[in-house]
């Protein structure tokens, strides 16, 4: 049987930001799939460039700040040379997206009510009533105490969390194909945050939803990704499935985040890491990357001068526990030596 068609399929992302001090490549050559029902989880410290790539997908970064190329076809239409129309009618029922900073989600002089409701209308025939009724029990579904009371309420007189739970809420509201959670729940306690996690793997299970996850919780990676995305310095380091990402991690960077290399960062307590590790040093900055591997300057295993000056593939590092490569962008011997060249396929 063949593969399913993914709903998002991402080819040599590049994005490239137009700052004071030069030109800063942020996003540099990112490939990656996400199929349907799946959950890609992004990891990587701030800064890395997570954010960016996918606001970029969405044509959500500043006009004349940012160059964006690549490819990036949702549901085989290119997200990237889409006319501004189309992209907005694709948002809502073709992608949603919950963002990192809840505040620049919502209008602040619309109700919550208006706002959920104005979306549900905008991509379906519902009336004023019903879309008011969906409304309220998508807001009792994210958790929200007194949905119906919650509707007439503005921005400002939600609690953080609570104003987090409604920008879920407007995202999932058109059951979209593809989901992008930007630290969605990072910031709820986890008792909401394992409802709204329960919340989203019922709509993959319905609508065959693909979901981006950018965290930095492990513990949710674990829970519930079916495939990892390293991303350092604007690349990917490294990925595969998140049982070949997490237990046997290739990249000294990926080894440095799970708390796997003792050289390099705490180790896990009784083998559970619930979040990233600190990874000692600071990462590049994206107007001055090195021309080697991008790890170089902080790698504790670095080895001969090809680390750097020769910029490592993204290549399969040996057998996989599943149907996914497990791939690694590193010179490490270790890892290397098992390698043979897969980089800049589309997968
Ligand atoms: N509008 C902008 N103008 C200039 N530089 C920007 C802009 N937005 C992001 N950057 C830079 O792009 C790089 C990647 O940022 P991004 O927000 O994608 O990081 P991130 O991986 O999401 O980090 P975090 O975990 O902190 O959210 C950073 O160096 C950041 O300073
Ligand atoms: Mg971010």
């Amino acid at each position: 049987m063949s593969a399913p068609t993914p709903v998002l399929e991402v080819e040599d992302l590049r994005v490239r930001l137009r700052t004071p001090r030069g030109p800063a490549d942020v996003v540099n050559g990112l490939s990656y799939s996400v199929g349907p029902g799946e959950t890609v989880a992004v990891v990587g410290e701030s800064g890395s460039g997570k954010s960016v790539s996918v606001l970029a997908l969405l044509g959500l970064l500043p006009r004349g700040v940012a160059t964006v190329t690549g490819r990036a076809l949702l549901q085989g239409e290119d997200l990237l040379t889409m006319p501004p129309e189309r992209l907005r009618q694709v948002r809502g029922p073709g992608a949603g997206m919950v963002f990192q900073d809840p505040m620049t989600s919502l209008n602040p002089v619309l109700t919550i009510g208006r706002q959920l409701v104005e979306g549900l209308r905008a991509h379906s025939d519902m009336d004023k009533a019903a879309a008011r009724r969906r409304a309220a029990e998508l807001l009792g579904e994210v958790g929200l105490p007194d949905p119906d009371g919650a509707l007439d309420r503005y921005p400002h007189e939600l609690s953080g969390g609570m104003r987090q739970r409604v920008i879920i809420a407007i995202a999932l509201s058109n059951s979209p194909a593809l989901l992008i959670a930007d630290e969605a729940t990072t910031a709820l306690d986890v008792t909401v945050q394992a409802q709204i996690i329960d919340l989203v793997e019922k709509l993959q299970a319905d609508h065959g939803t693909g979901v981006i996850w950018i965290t930095h919780d492990l513990g949710v990676v674990a829970g519930i990704a079916d495939r990892v995305l390293v991303m350092y310095g604007g690349r990917c380091v490294e990925d595969g499935t998140v049982d070949d990402v997490l237990e046997h991690p290739a990249h000294p960077y990926t080894r440095g985040l799970l708390g796997a290399l003792p050289d390099l960062a705490q180790p896990a307590v009784d083998g559970v890491v619930p979040d990233l590790a600190t990874v000692p040093g600071t990462p590049p900055a994206p107007t001055d990357l090195p021309p080697g591997c991008v790890f170089w300057p902080r790698c504790p295993v670095r080895g001969d001068a090809r680390c750097e000056t020769e910029q490592p593939p993204l290549v399969q590092i040996g057998p996989s526990s599943g149907a996914l490569p497990h791939r690694a962008a590193t010179w490490c011997t270790e890892t290397s030596a098992l390698g043979t060249e897969s980089s800049g396929e589309a997968r």
